[in-house]
C-alpha cells in the first residue's frame, strides 16, 4: 500500500527517527533495578530488545550476553561455579564476567582448541541511586552522570520508588507521562488527587533547558466559565506568588526545587526520562524499552533531605507515596498505554507536548535500536 501521512516510518512521517524508535535508542545509559535485587542467583533481562544477565560478583555486578554461543542456551540458567565466571548449563561452556571471553570448555578439557577463541558480549555497568544502570551502545559509555538529572549528583536526598513491567510500546509510556490532556481528565479518578492539586484548563508552551524539555503551563482557559476549577499556574509553585486560591502556599518551596527554576511542572529528556516537580519533592520517570511491547517502568520519588526529614519521608514513602502516586496514580497510565491502539491518530490542541516531543527526538537525532536478534545473527 501507499505510503499514507498517518502510517509510521515512512517519508512521510514529520518524525521518522521517533516513528522508527519502537525499541528505543542506543548509546544511553538506562536504569534496570534496585543493585540490591541482584544476589548470587543471575538475573536475566530484556533490554532494548537485547537478552542480557546480570551477575553479581562482591560490590560488581556484570551484564553479558544472556546466550551461550554453542546453542544458543541462555547463560543466566547457568551455573556458579568457579570464581569470576559463569558456566552455561548445557556442556559446561564458561565464561569470565569481566570480558565474556570462554575460558575453559568443560567438557572438552583443558587443551580444547576452542578454549579463549569465542566470547560473549559484555555491557558497561554501573550503580547510582541504588539502581543498577546498563548502557546499551557501540562506542565507550559516556559517564552514567550524563543520562541523571544534575540535581541528583550534586545535591543530597532520600528516595523511595518502585520498578514495574508493563505492556505497551515506551513510546506511549513516554508520550502518556508528558500528555497534558490526560493529567486533567485520566488522573481525576487517582486517589492521590485528594491530596495534591492538579492542573485544569491551562494555555501551555514547550520551552527547551538543560537538555529538557518543559511543559509550561501559563495562564488559565475559561476561568470565567469555571471559577475557582482552573486557577492553577507554575507560579503557585515556584514564583512565592500567593495565588487568590492559596494564598501564601508556595512560600515554603524546597530551595534545592527552587533553585532549579524550572519554568513548568513537567519535563521530559532524552532517551526517555520523565520529571515532575512539586514544592516539596520531584517525581521522576524512566520509560526502558524492553522490546516493542513492553516497557520497564522505573519511578522514584525524591525530597532533597537529610537527618529527621528524611527518615519521615522515607516513613511516608513506604506507609502512603509507594501505592498512591507509584501505585494507583500510575497504574491509571499503564491501563491506556496498554489499551490504546494508534497510530493512526488526530491530534487536539493539548497534544503539543507530544509533538514537541517527537520533533526533540528528530533534532537529536540519536542512534535507534534496530532488531537485535537480526544482528546478533549476522
Ligand atoms: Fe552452551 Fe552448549 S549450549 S555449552
Amino acid at each position: 500500500t501507499e505510503p499514507t501521512p498517518e502510517s509510521p516510518g515512512n517519508d512521510w512521517s514529520s518524525w521518522p527517527t521517533y516513528d522508527a524508535a519502537s525499541r528505543g535508542f542506543r548509546n544511553y545509559w538506562y536504569p534496570i533495578m534496585w543493585a540490591e535485587q541482584i544476589g548470587q542467583k543471575p538475573v536475566p533481562i530484556t533490554l532494548l530488545g537485547e537478552k542480557i544477565v546480570l551477575v553479581r560478583e562482591g560490590d560488581q555486578i556484570h551484564a553479558l550476553h544472556d546466550r551461550c554461543p554453542h546453542r544458543g542456551v541462555p547463560l543466566s540458567l547457568g551455573r556458579r561455579q568457579y570464581e569470576g565466571t559463569i558456566s552455561c548449563p548445557y556442556h559446561g561452556w564458561t565464561y569470565r564476567l569481566d570480558t565474556g571471553k570462554m575460558c575453559a570448555a568443560l567438557t572438552d578439557g583443558p587443551s580444547s582448541p576452542i578454549n579463549g577463541k569465542v566470547g560473549v558480549r559484555t555491557y558497561a555497568v554501573e550503580q547510582r541511586l541504588g539502581l543498577v544502570w546498563i548502557y546499551v551502545g557501540d562506542d565507550d559509555p559516556a559517564p552514567v552522570e550524563r543520562d541523571i538529572p544534575a540535581e541528583l549528583v550534586e545535591n543530597d536526598f532520600v528516595l523511595g520508588g518502585r520498578w514495574d513491567i508493563r505492556p505497551g510500546n515506551w513510546r506511549f509510556a513516554a508520550e502518556n507521562g508528558f500528555d497534558e490532556g490526560h493529567a486533567k481528565y485520566l488522573h481525576n479518578t487517582a486517589l492521590w488527587r485528594l491530596f495534591k492539586v492538579m492542573p485544569a484548563w491551562n494555555e501551555t508552551r514547550i520551552v527547551e533547558k538543560d537538555g529538557w524539555l518543559i511543559r509550561v503551563q501559563d495562564a488559565v482557559h475559561w476561568e470565567a466559565e469555571f471559577p475557582g476549577l482552573g486557577t492553577w499556574t507554575n507560579k503557585r509553585w515556584w514564583k512565592r506568588m500567593p495565588l487568590p486560591d492559596a494564598p501564601g502556599k508556595a512560600a515554603d518551596v524546597n530551595p534545592v526545587i527552587q533553585g532549579l527554576d524550572i519554568p513548568g511542572f513537567v519535563s521530559i529528556r532524552m532517551p526517555g526520562l520523565l520529571r515532575v516537580a512539586y514544592p516539596h519533592f520531584i517525581h521522576y520517570e524512566w520509560y526502558v524499552p524492553v522490546d516493542e511491547d513492553t516497557v520497564r517502568y522505573v519511578q522514584i520519588m525524591v525530597r532533597f533531605e537529610k537527618g529527621t526529614k528524611a527518615t519521615a519521608f522515607k516513613a511516608k514513602y513506604l506507609g502512603a507515596i509507594r501505592w498512591l502516586f507509584h501505585g494507583q496514580f500510575t497504574a491509571q497510565d499503564a491501563w491506556m498505554v496498554d489499551v490504546m491502539d494508534a497510530p493512526p491518530e488526530k491530534l487536539y490542541r493539548p497534544d503539543l507536548s507530544l509533538t514537541a516531543w517527537r520533533r526533540h527526538i528528530e533534532q537529536v537525532a540519536p542512534t535507534v535500536q534496530q532488531d537485535p536478534t537480526v544482528r546478533v545473527s549476522k
